[in-house]
């Protein structure tokens, strides 16, 4: 079997397109989505991440207010750019790039966010909603991996889904949001880790199989049976000396050796990716709504 591609690219574009209609809507209304992007510190990948998010709100009509800080911004100077942010009724989203550096607390950090405004879904009482299947902003990259296969047609009820990685940003929230007794759930889900056993027996019986382990190469052909469904959420940057960039990005996924035996697979770049930024902008249209029904 050689795969089909699901075409992240295509999938964001199709949301991004139905998010400016909303938009234009809530602008009409006199109110425009607005999201505080702050980066601390000059790591280039958090910085091209940033910069993507910005350009996205532009082109959709969203308001994005910029803080590109120092790599020695104090922690208590973070905290009080937060709250001024929490308090700004032009902002209806607050999005912290992760990581941070060293001598910043994260866990102090997003909890400082307004949940009404954490649009990225890290806050624990987000992540609590999202446990017992309240409304709750939901995290970007795994809301985004559910809709890239909610849109592809790909059957979750009952299916045997094995994600591979277990942070807190990809694989801990995509199981709680695929056991969830909903539409967009009741899959049957294992999570595999370092200390996992076996991963390629888990792998090879599910139905889905999704890569968030942070390594390239971490699933492989024999890993997979026939006619599976292969996500990778990885990005990994490799040395190659014949781009310009000196580097080029790859996935979890062995694509090559994948592709001949899964149904659907996602390439990478252009799969998961373009979807968490889209779920971004959901987010924060979303709060925007929820914003303008609590005022009136
Ligand atoms: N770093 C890597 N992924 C993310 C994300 O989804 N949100 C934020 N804020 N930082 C990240």
């Amino acid at each position: 079997m050689t795969a089909a591609i699901i075409d992240g690219k295509q999938v964001a574009a199709d949301m991004r397109s139905e998010l400016k209609e909303k938009v234009a809507r809530l602008k009409a209304r006199g109110v425009t989505p607005g999201l505080a992007v702050i980066l601390v510190g000059d790591d280039p990948a958090s910085r091209s991440y940033v910069t993507a998010k910005e350009k996205a709100c532009a082109d959709i009509g969203m308001h994005s207010a910029d803080n590109r800080l120092g790599a020695e911004t104090s922690e208590a100077e973070l905290l009080a750019l937060i709250d001024a942010y929490n308090a700004d009724p032009a902002i209806h989203g607050i999005l912290v790039q992760l990581p941070l550096p060293d001598h910043i607390d994260e866990d102090k950090v997003l909890l400082a966010v307004d949940p009404d405004k954490d649009v990225d879904g890290f806050h624990p009482v987000n992540v609590g909603r999202m446990v017992v299947g309240q409304d709750a902003f939901l995290p970007c990259t795994p809301h985004g991996v559910v809709q890239l296969l909610l849109r592809s047609g790909v059957e979750l009820s009952g299916a045997e889904v094995v994600i591979v990685g277990r942070s807190n940003i990809v694989g801990k929230p995509l199981a709680n949001m695929l056991i969830q007794k909903s539409d967009t759930g009741n899959a049957t889900v294992t999570v595999c880790h370092t200390r996992t056993k076996n991963i390629a027996e888990h792998t090879r019986r599910a139905d889905i199989v999704v890569a968030a382990a942070g390594r390239p190469n971490t699933v492989t052909a024999e890993m997979v049976k026939d006619g599976a469904v292969v996500i990778d959420v990885g990005v990994n940057r490799v040395e190659d000396a014949s781009k310009k960039k000196g580097y080029r990005l790859v996935g979890d996924v062995d694509f090559e050796g994948v592709s001949k035996k899964a149904r659907l697979i996602t390439p990478v770049p252009g799969g998961v990716g373009p979807m968490t930024i889209t779920m971004l902008l959901y987010n924060t249209v979303l709060s925007a709504e929820i914003a303008i029904c609590t005022e009136s």
